[in-house]
């Protein structure tokens, strides 16, 4: 069953986005190597298949995109029009959000440090719906939406403390983010709804947020059942406590090579655990899915151009004009995008293949997934890598001074349109500072 699954996946993931080969060496002999490409209709094709995935639950599900995972304006644009909710983390997404003609109104707001004037500043731009995960940041809350007459709908993040199998971990024991559901300090969950319910805001319910590329879904079961025994506890002191939303966060999981659950699998496990806590709850609770991984990642390839071969004994190196700066996971996370090369060839190679990056760097060198064909890689070749919609862009970086590629996108109309020009070195030199010399008056 699961190798049956993964089959399909594998399948899947070489043939999505279906790009011509043709197309793909055209657009790169008219915009340069490398670039990356978004495929509108696979991110259409990604949302429908997560919000197949959560029929099972009986009451309202959201789907809401973490703009996280990519800001390229055809991404935000493409889900805006789908009217989904966006989780937005700082002001600087709000900003393009806003720019991209997003309403505030679909908005969820989890800041990670929670400061006053930032939270004074999204309240003001017409945010109602935020999240919080320290009592400094409920407190800060607080102050700015009594300062501005307001009385935005406010959710705990909480950290349930489960063990997840994941690629990145959010909810470990003690950790970064959220509150815990026990324990004695005042970054707690029942002090903070405690202080909620004394105060101008309207409490909604609770999130939580377990990780990224989650590989057993049975995370989040353990979470609900650790969060509903906390609700059942804090009805003692609040009968009353209703639960109008539940955020359980992101963490569906694209496929790189490895075995994963479909978000079929997923909603399969997760809705029948939400159905029953709502039901035993009584609440009447809307469901909100968030997901930057699997909604933005399928729909996009990055193109690169092989520029240098080179053999020692055994072992053959495939030298790309990308590298880490372009898809920072490969190194931080060893990431293994699935690569191609194209035009494509039945050749067979007899020496182990390495694929490295042009940057000065020893981390530079890209994890090759199982399921990459790399077989006949000569340089003026290419080398297509894909599932990279999702924390790549986001990344950039100008190590060697290097300019950030262009961003192509198909459209649903079928038609090819440069979201991003490539940046010029000029342009670089300036933003570095390059011609700037202006005296900090006044100090020292
Ligand atoms: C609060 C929150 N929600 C959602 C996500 C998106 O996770 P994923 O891209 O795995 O769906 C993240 C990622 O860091 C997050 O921090």
């Amino acid at each position: 069953m699961v190798e049956a699954v993964n089959d399909y996946l594998e399948q899947q993931t070489l043939t999505k986005p279906s790009i011509p080969v043709a197309d793909m060496i055209e657009l790169a002999t008219k915009y340069g190597t490398p670039f990356y490409l978004i495929d509108q209709p696979t991110l259409i094709s990604s949302l429908r298949e997560l919000e197949d995935s959560y029929r099972g639950y009986s009451g309202l599900v959201r789907i809401t995109y973490s703009m996280k995972a990519n800001f390229n304006s055809i991404v935000v644009r493409t889900f805006i029009k789908e009217n989904l909710l966006f989780d937005i983390t700082s002001v600087g997404e709000l900003f393009f959000y806003l720019k991209c003609s997003g309403k505030p109104e679909n908005i969820i707001y989890t800041s990670v440090t929670e400061e006053e004037e930032e939270l004074a500043e999204v309240l003001s731009a017409g945010v109602d719906r935020l999240v919080v995960s320290s009592f400094n940041g409920l407190t800060n809350l607080i102050n700015a939406s009594e300062s501005l007459g307001l009385a935005p709908s406010v959710m705990i993040r909480v950290n349930p403390e489960v063990g997840v199998r994941a690629e990145v971990k959010a909810s470990y024991r003690q950790g970064k983010f959220g509150v815990t559901l026990s324990g004695s300090s005042l970054d707690t969950a029942s002090t903070l709804l405690k202080k909620i319910m004394s105060s101008v805001l309207d409490f909604e319910g609770f999130h939580f947020h377990l990780g990224s590329q989650i590989e057993n879904p049975i995370c989040f079961v353990n979470a609900l059942e650790k969060l509903e025994a906390f609700i059942t506890r804090m009805r003692r002191e609040y009968p009353d406590l209703d639960v109008k939303v539940l955020d359980i966060g992101g963490g569906t999981p694209v496929f790189y090579g490895s075995p994963i659950p479909t978000p079929g699998e997923m909603g399969s496990m997760i809705c029948p655990a939400l159905n029953s806590m709502i039901e035993r709850l009584g609440t009447d609770t809307t469901v909100i899915v968030e997901s930057g991984r699997f909604l933005s990642s399928p729909a996009c390839i990055l193109v690169s151009k092989i520029v240098n071969t080179k053999v020692h004994g055994f072992q053959k190196f495939i030298f790309v004009d990308a590298g880490y700066h372009l898809l920072l996971d490969a190194a931080l996370l060893r990431q293994e995008y699935p690569q191609e090369v194209i035009p494509p060839s039945d050749q067979t190679d007899h020496f182990k293949l390495n694929l490295a990056g042009r940057l000065c760097d020893t981390y530079d060198i890209f994890p090759i997934s199982p399921i990459s064909k790399l077989q006949g890689a000569d340089p003026g070749k290419f080398v297509v890598f894909r599932n990279v919609g999702a924390y790549s862009v986001v990344f950039n970086m100008p190590f060697h001074c290097m300019t950030k590629p262009p961003i192509l996108a198909r459209t649903s109309d079928s038609e090819y349109v440069l979201t991003r020009r490539r940046q010029t070195i000029n342009e670089l030199f300036e933003e570095e500072g390059g011609n700037l010399m202006i005296p900090a008056s006044g100090i020292g």
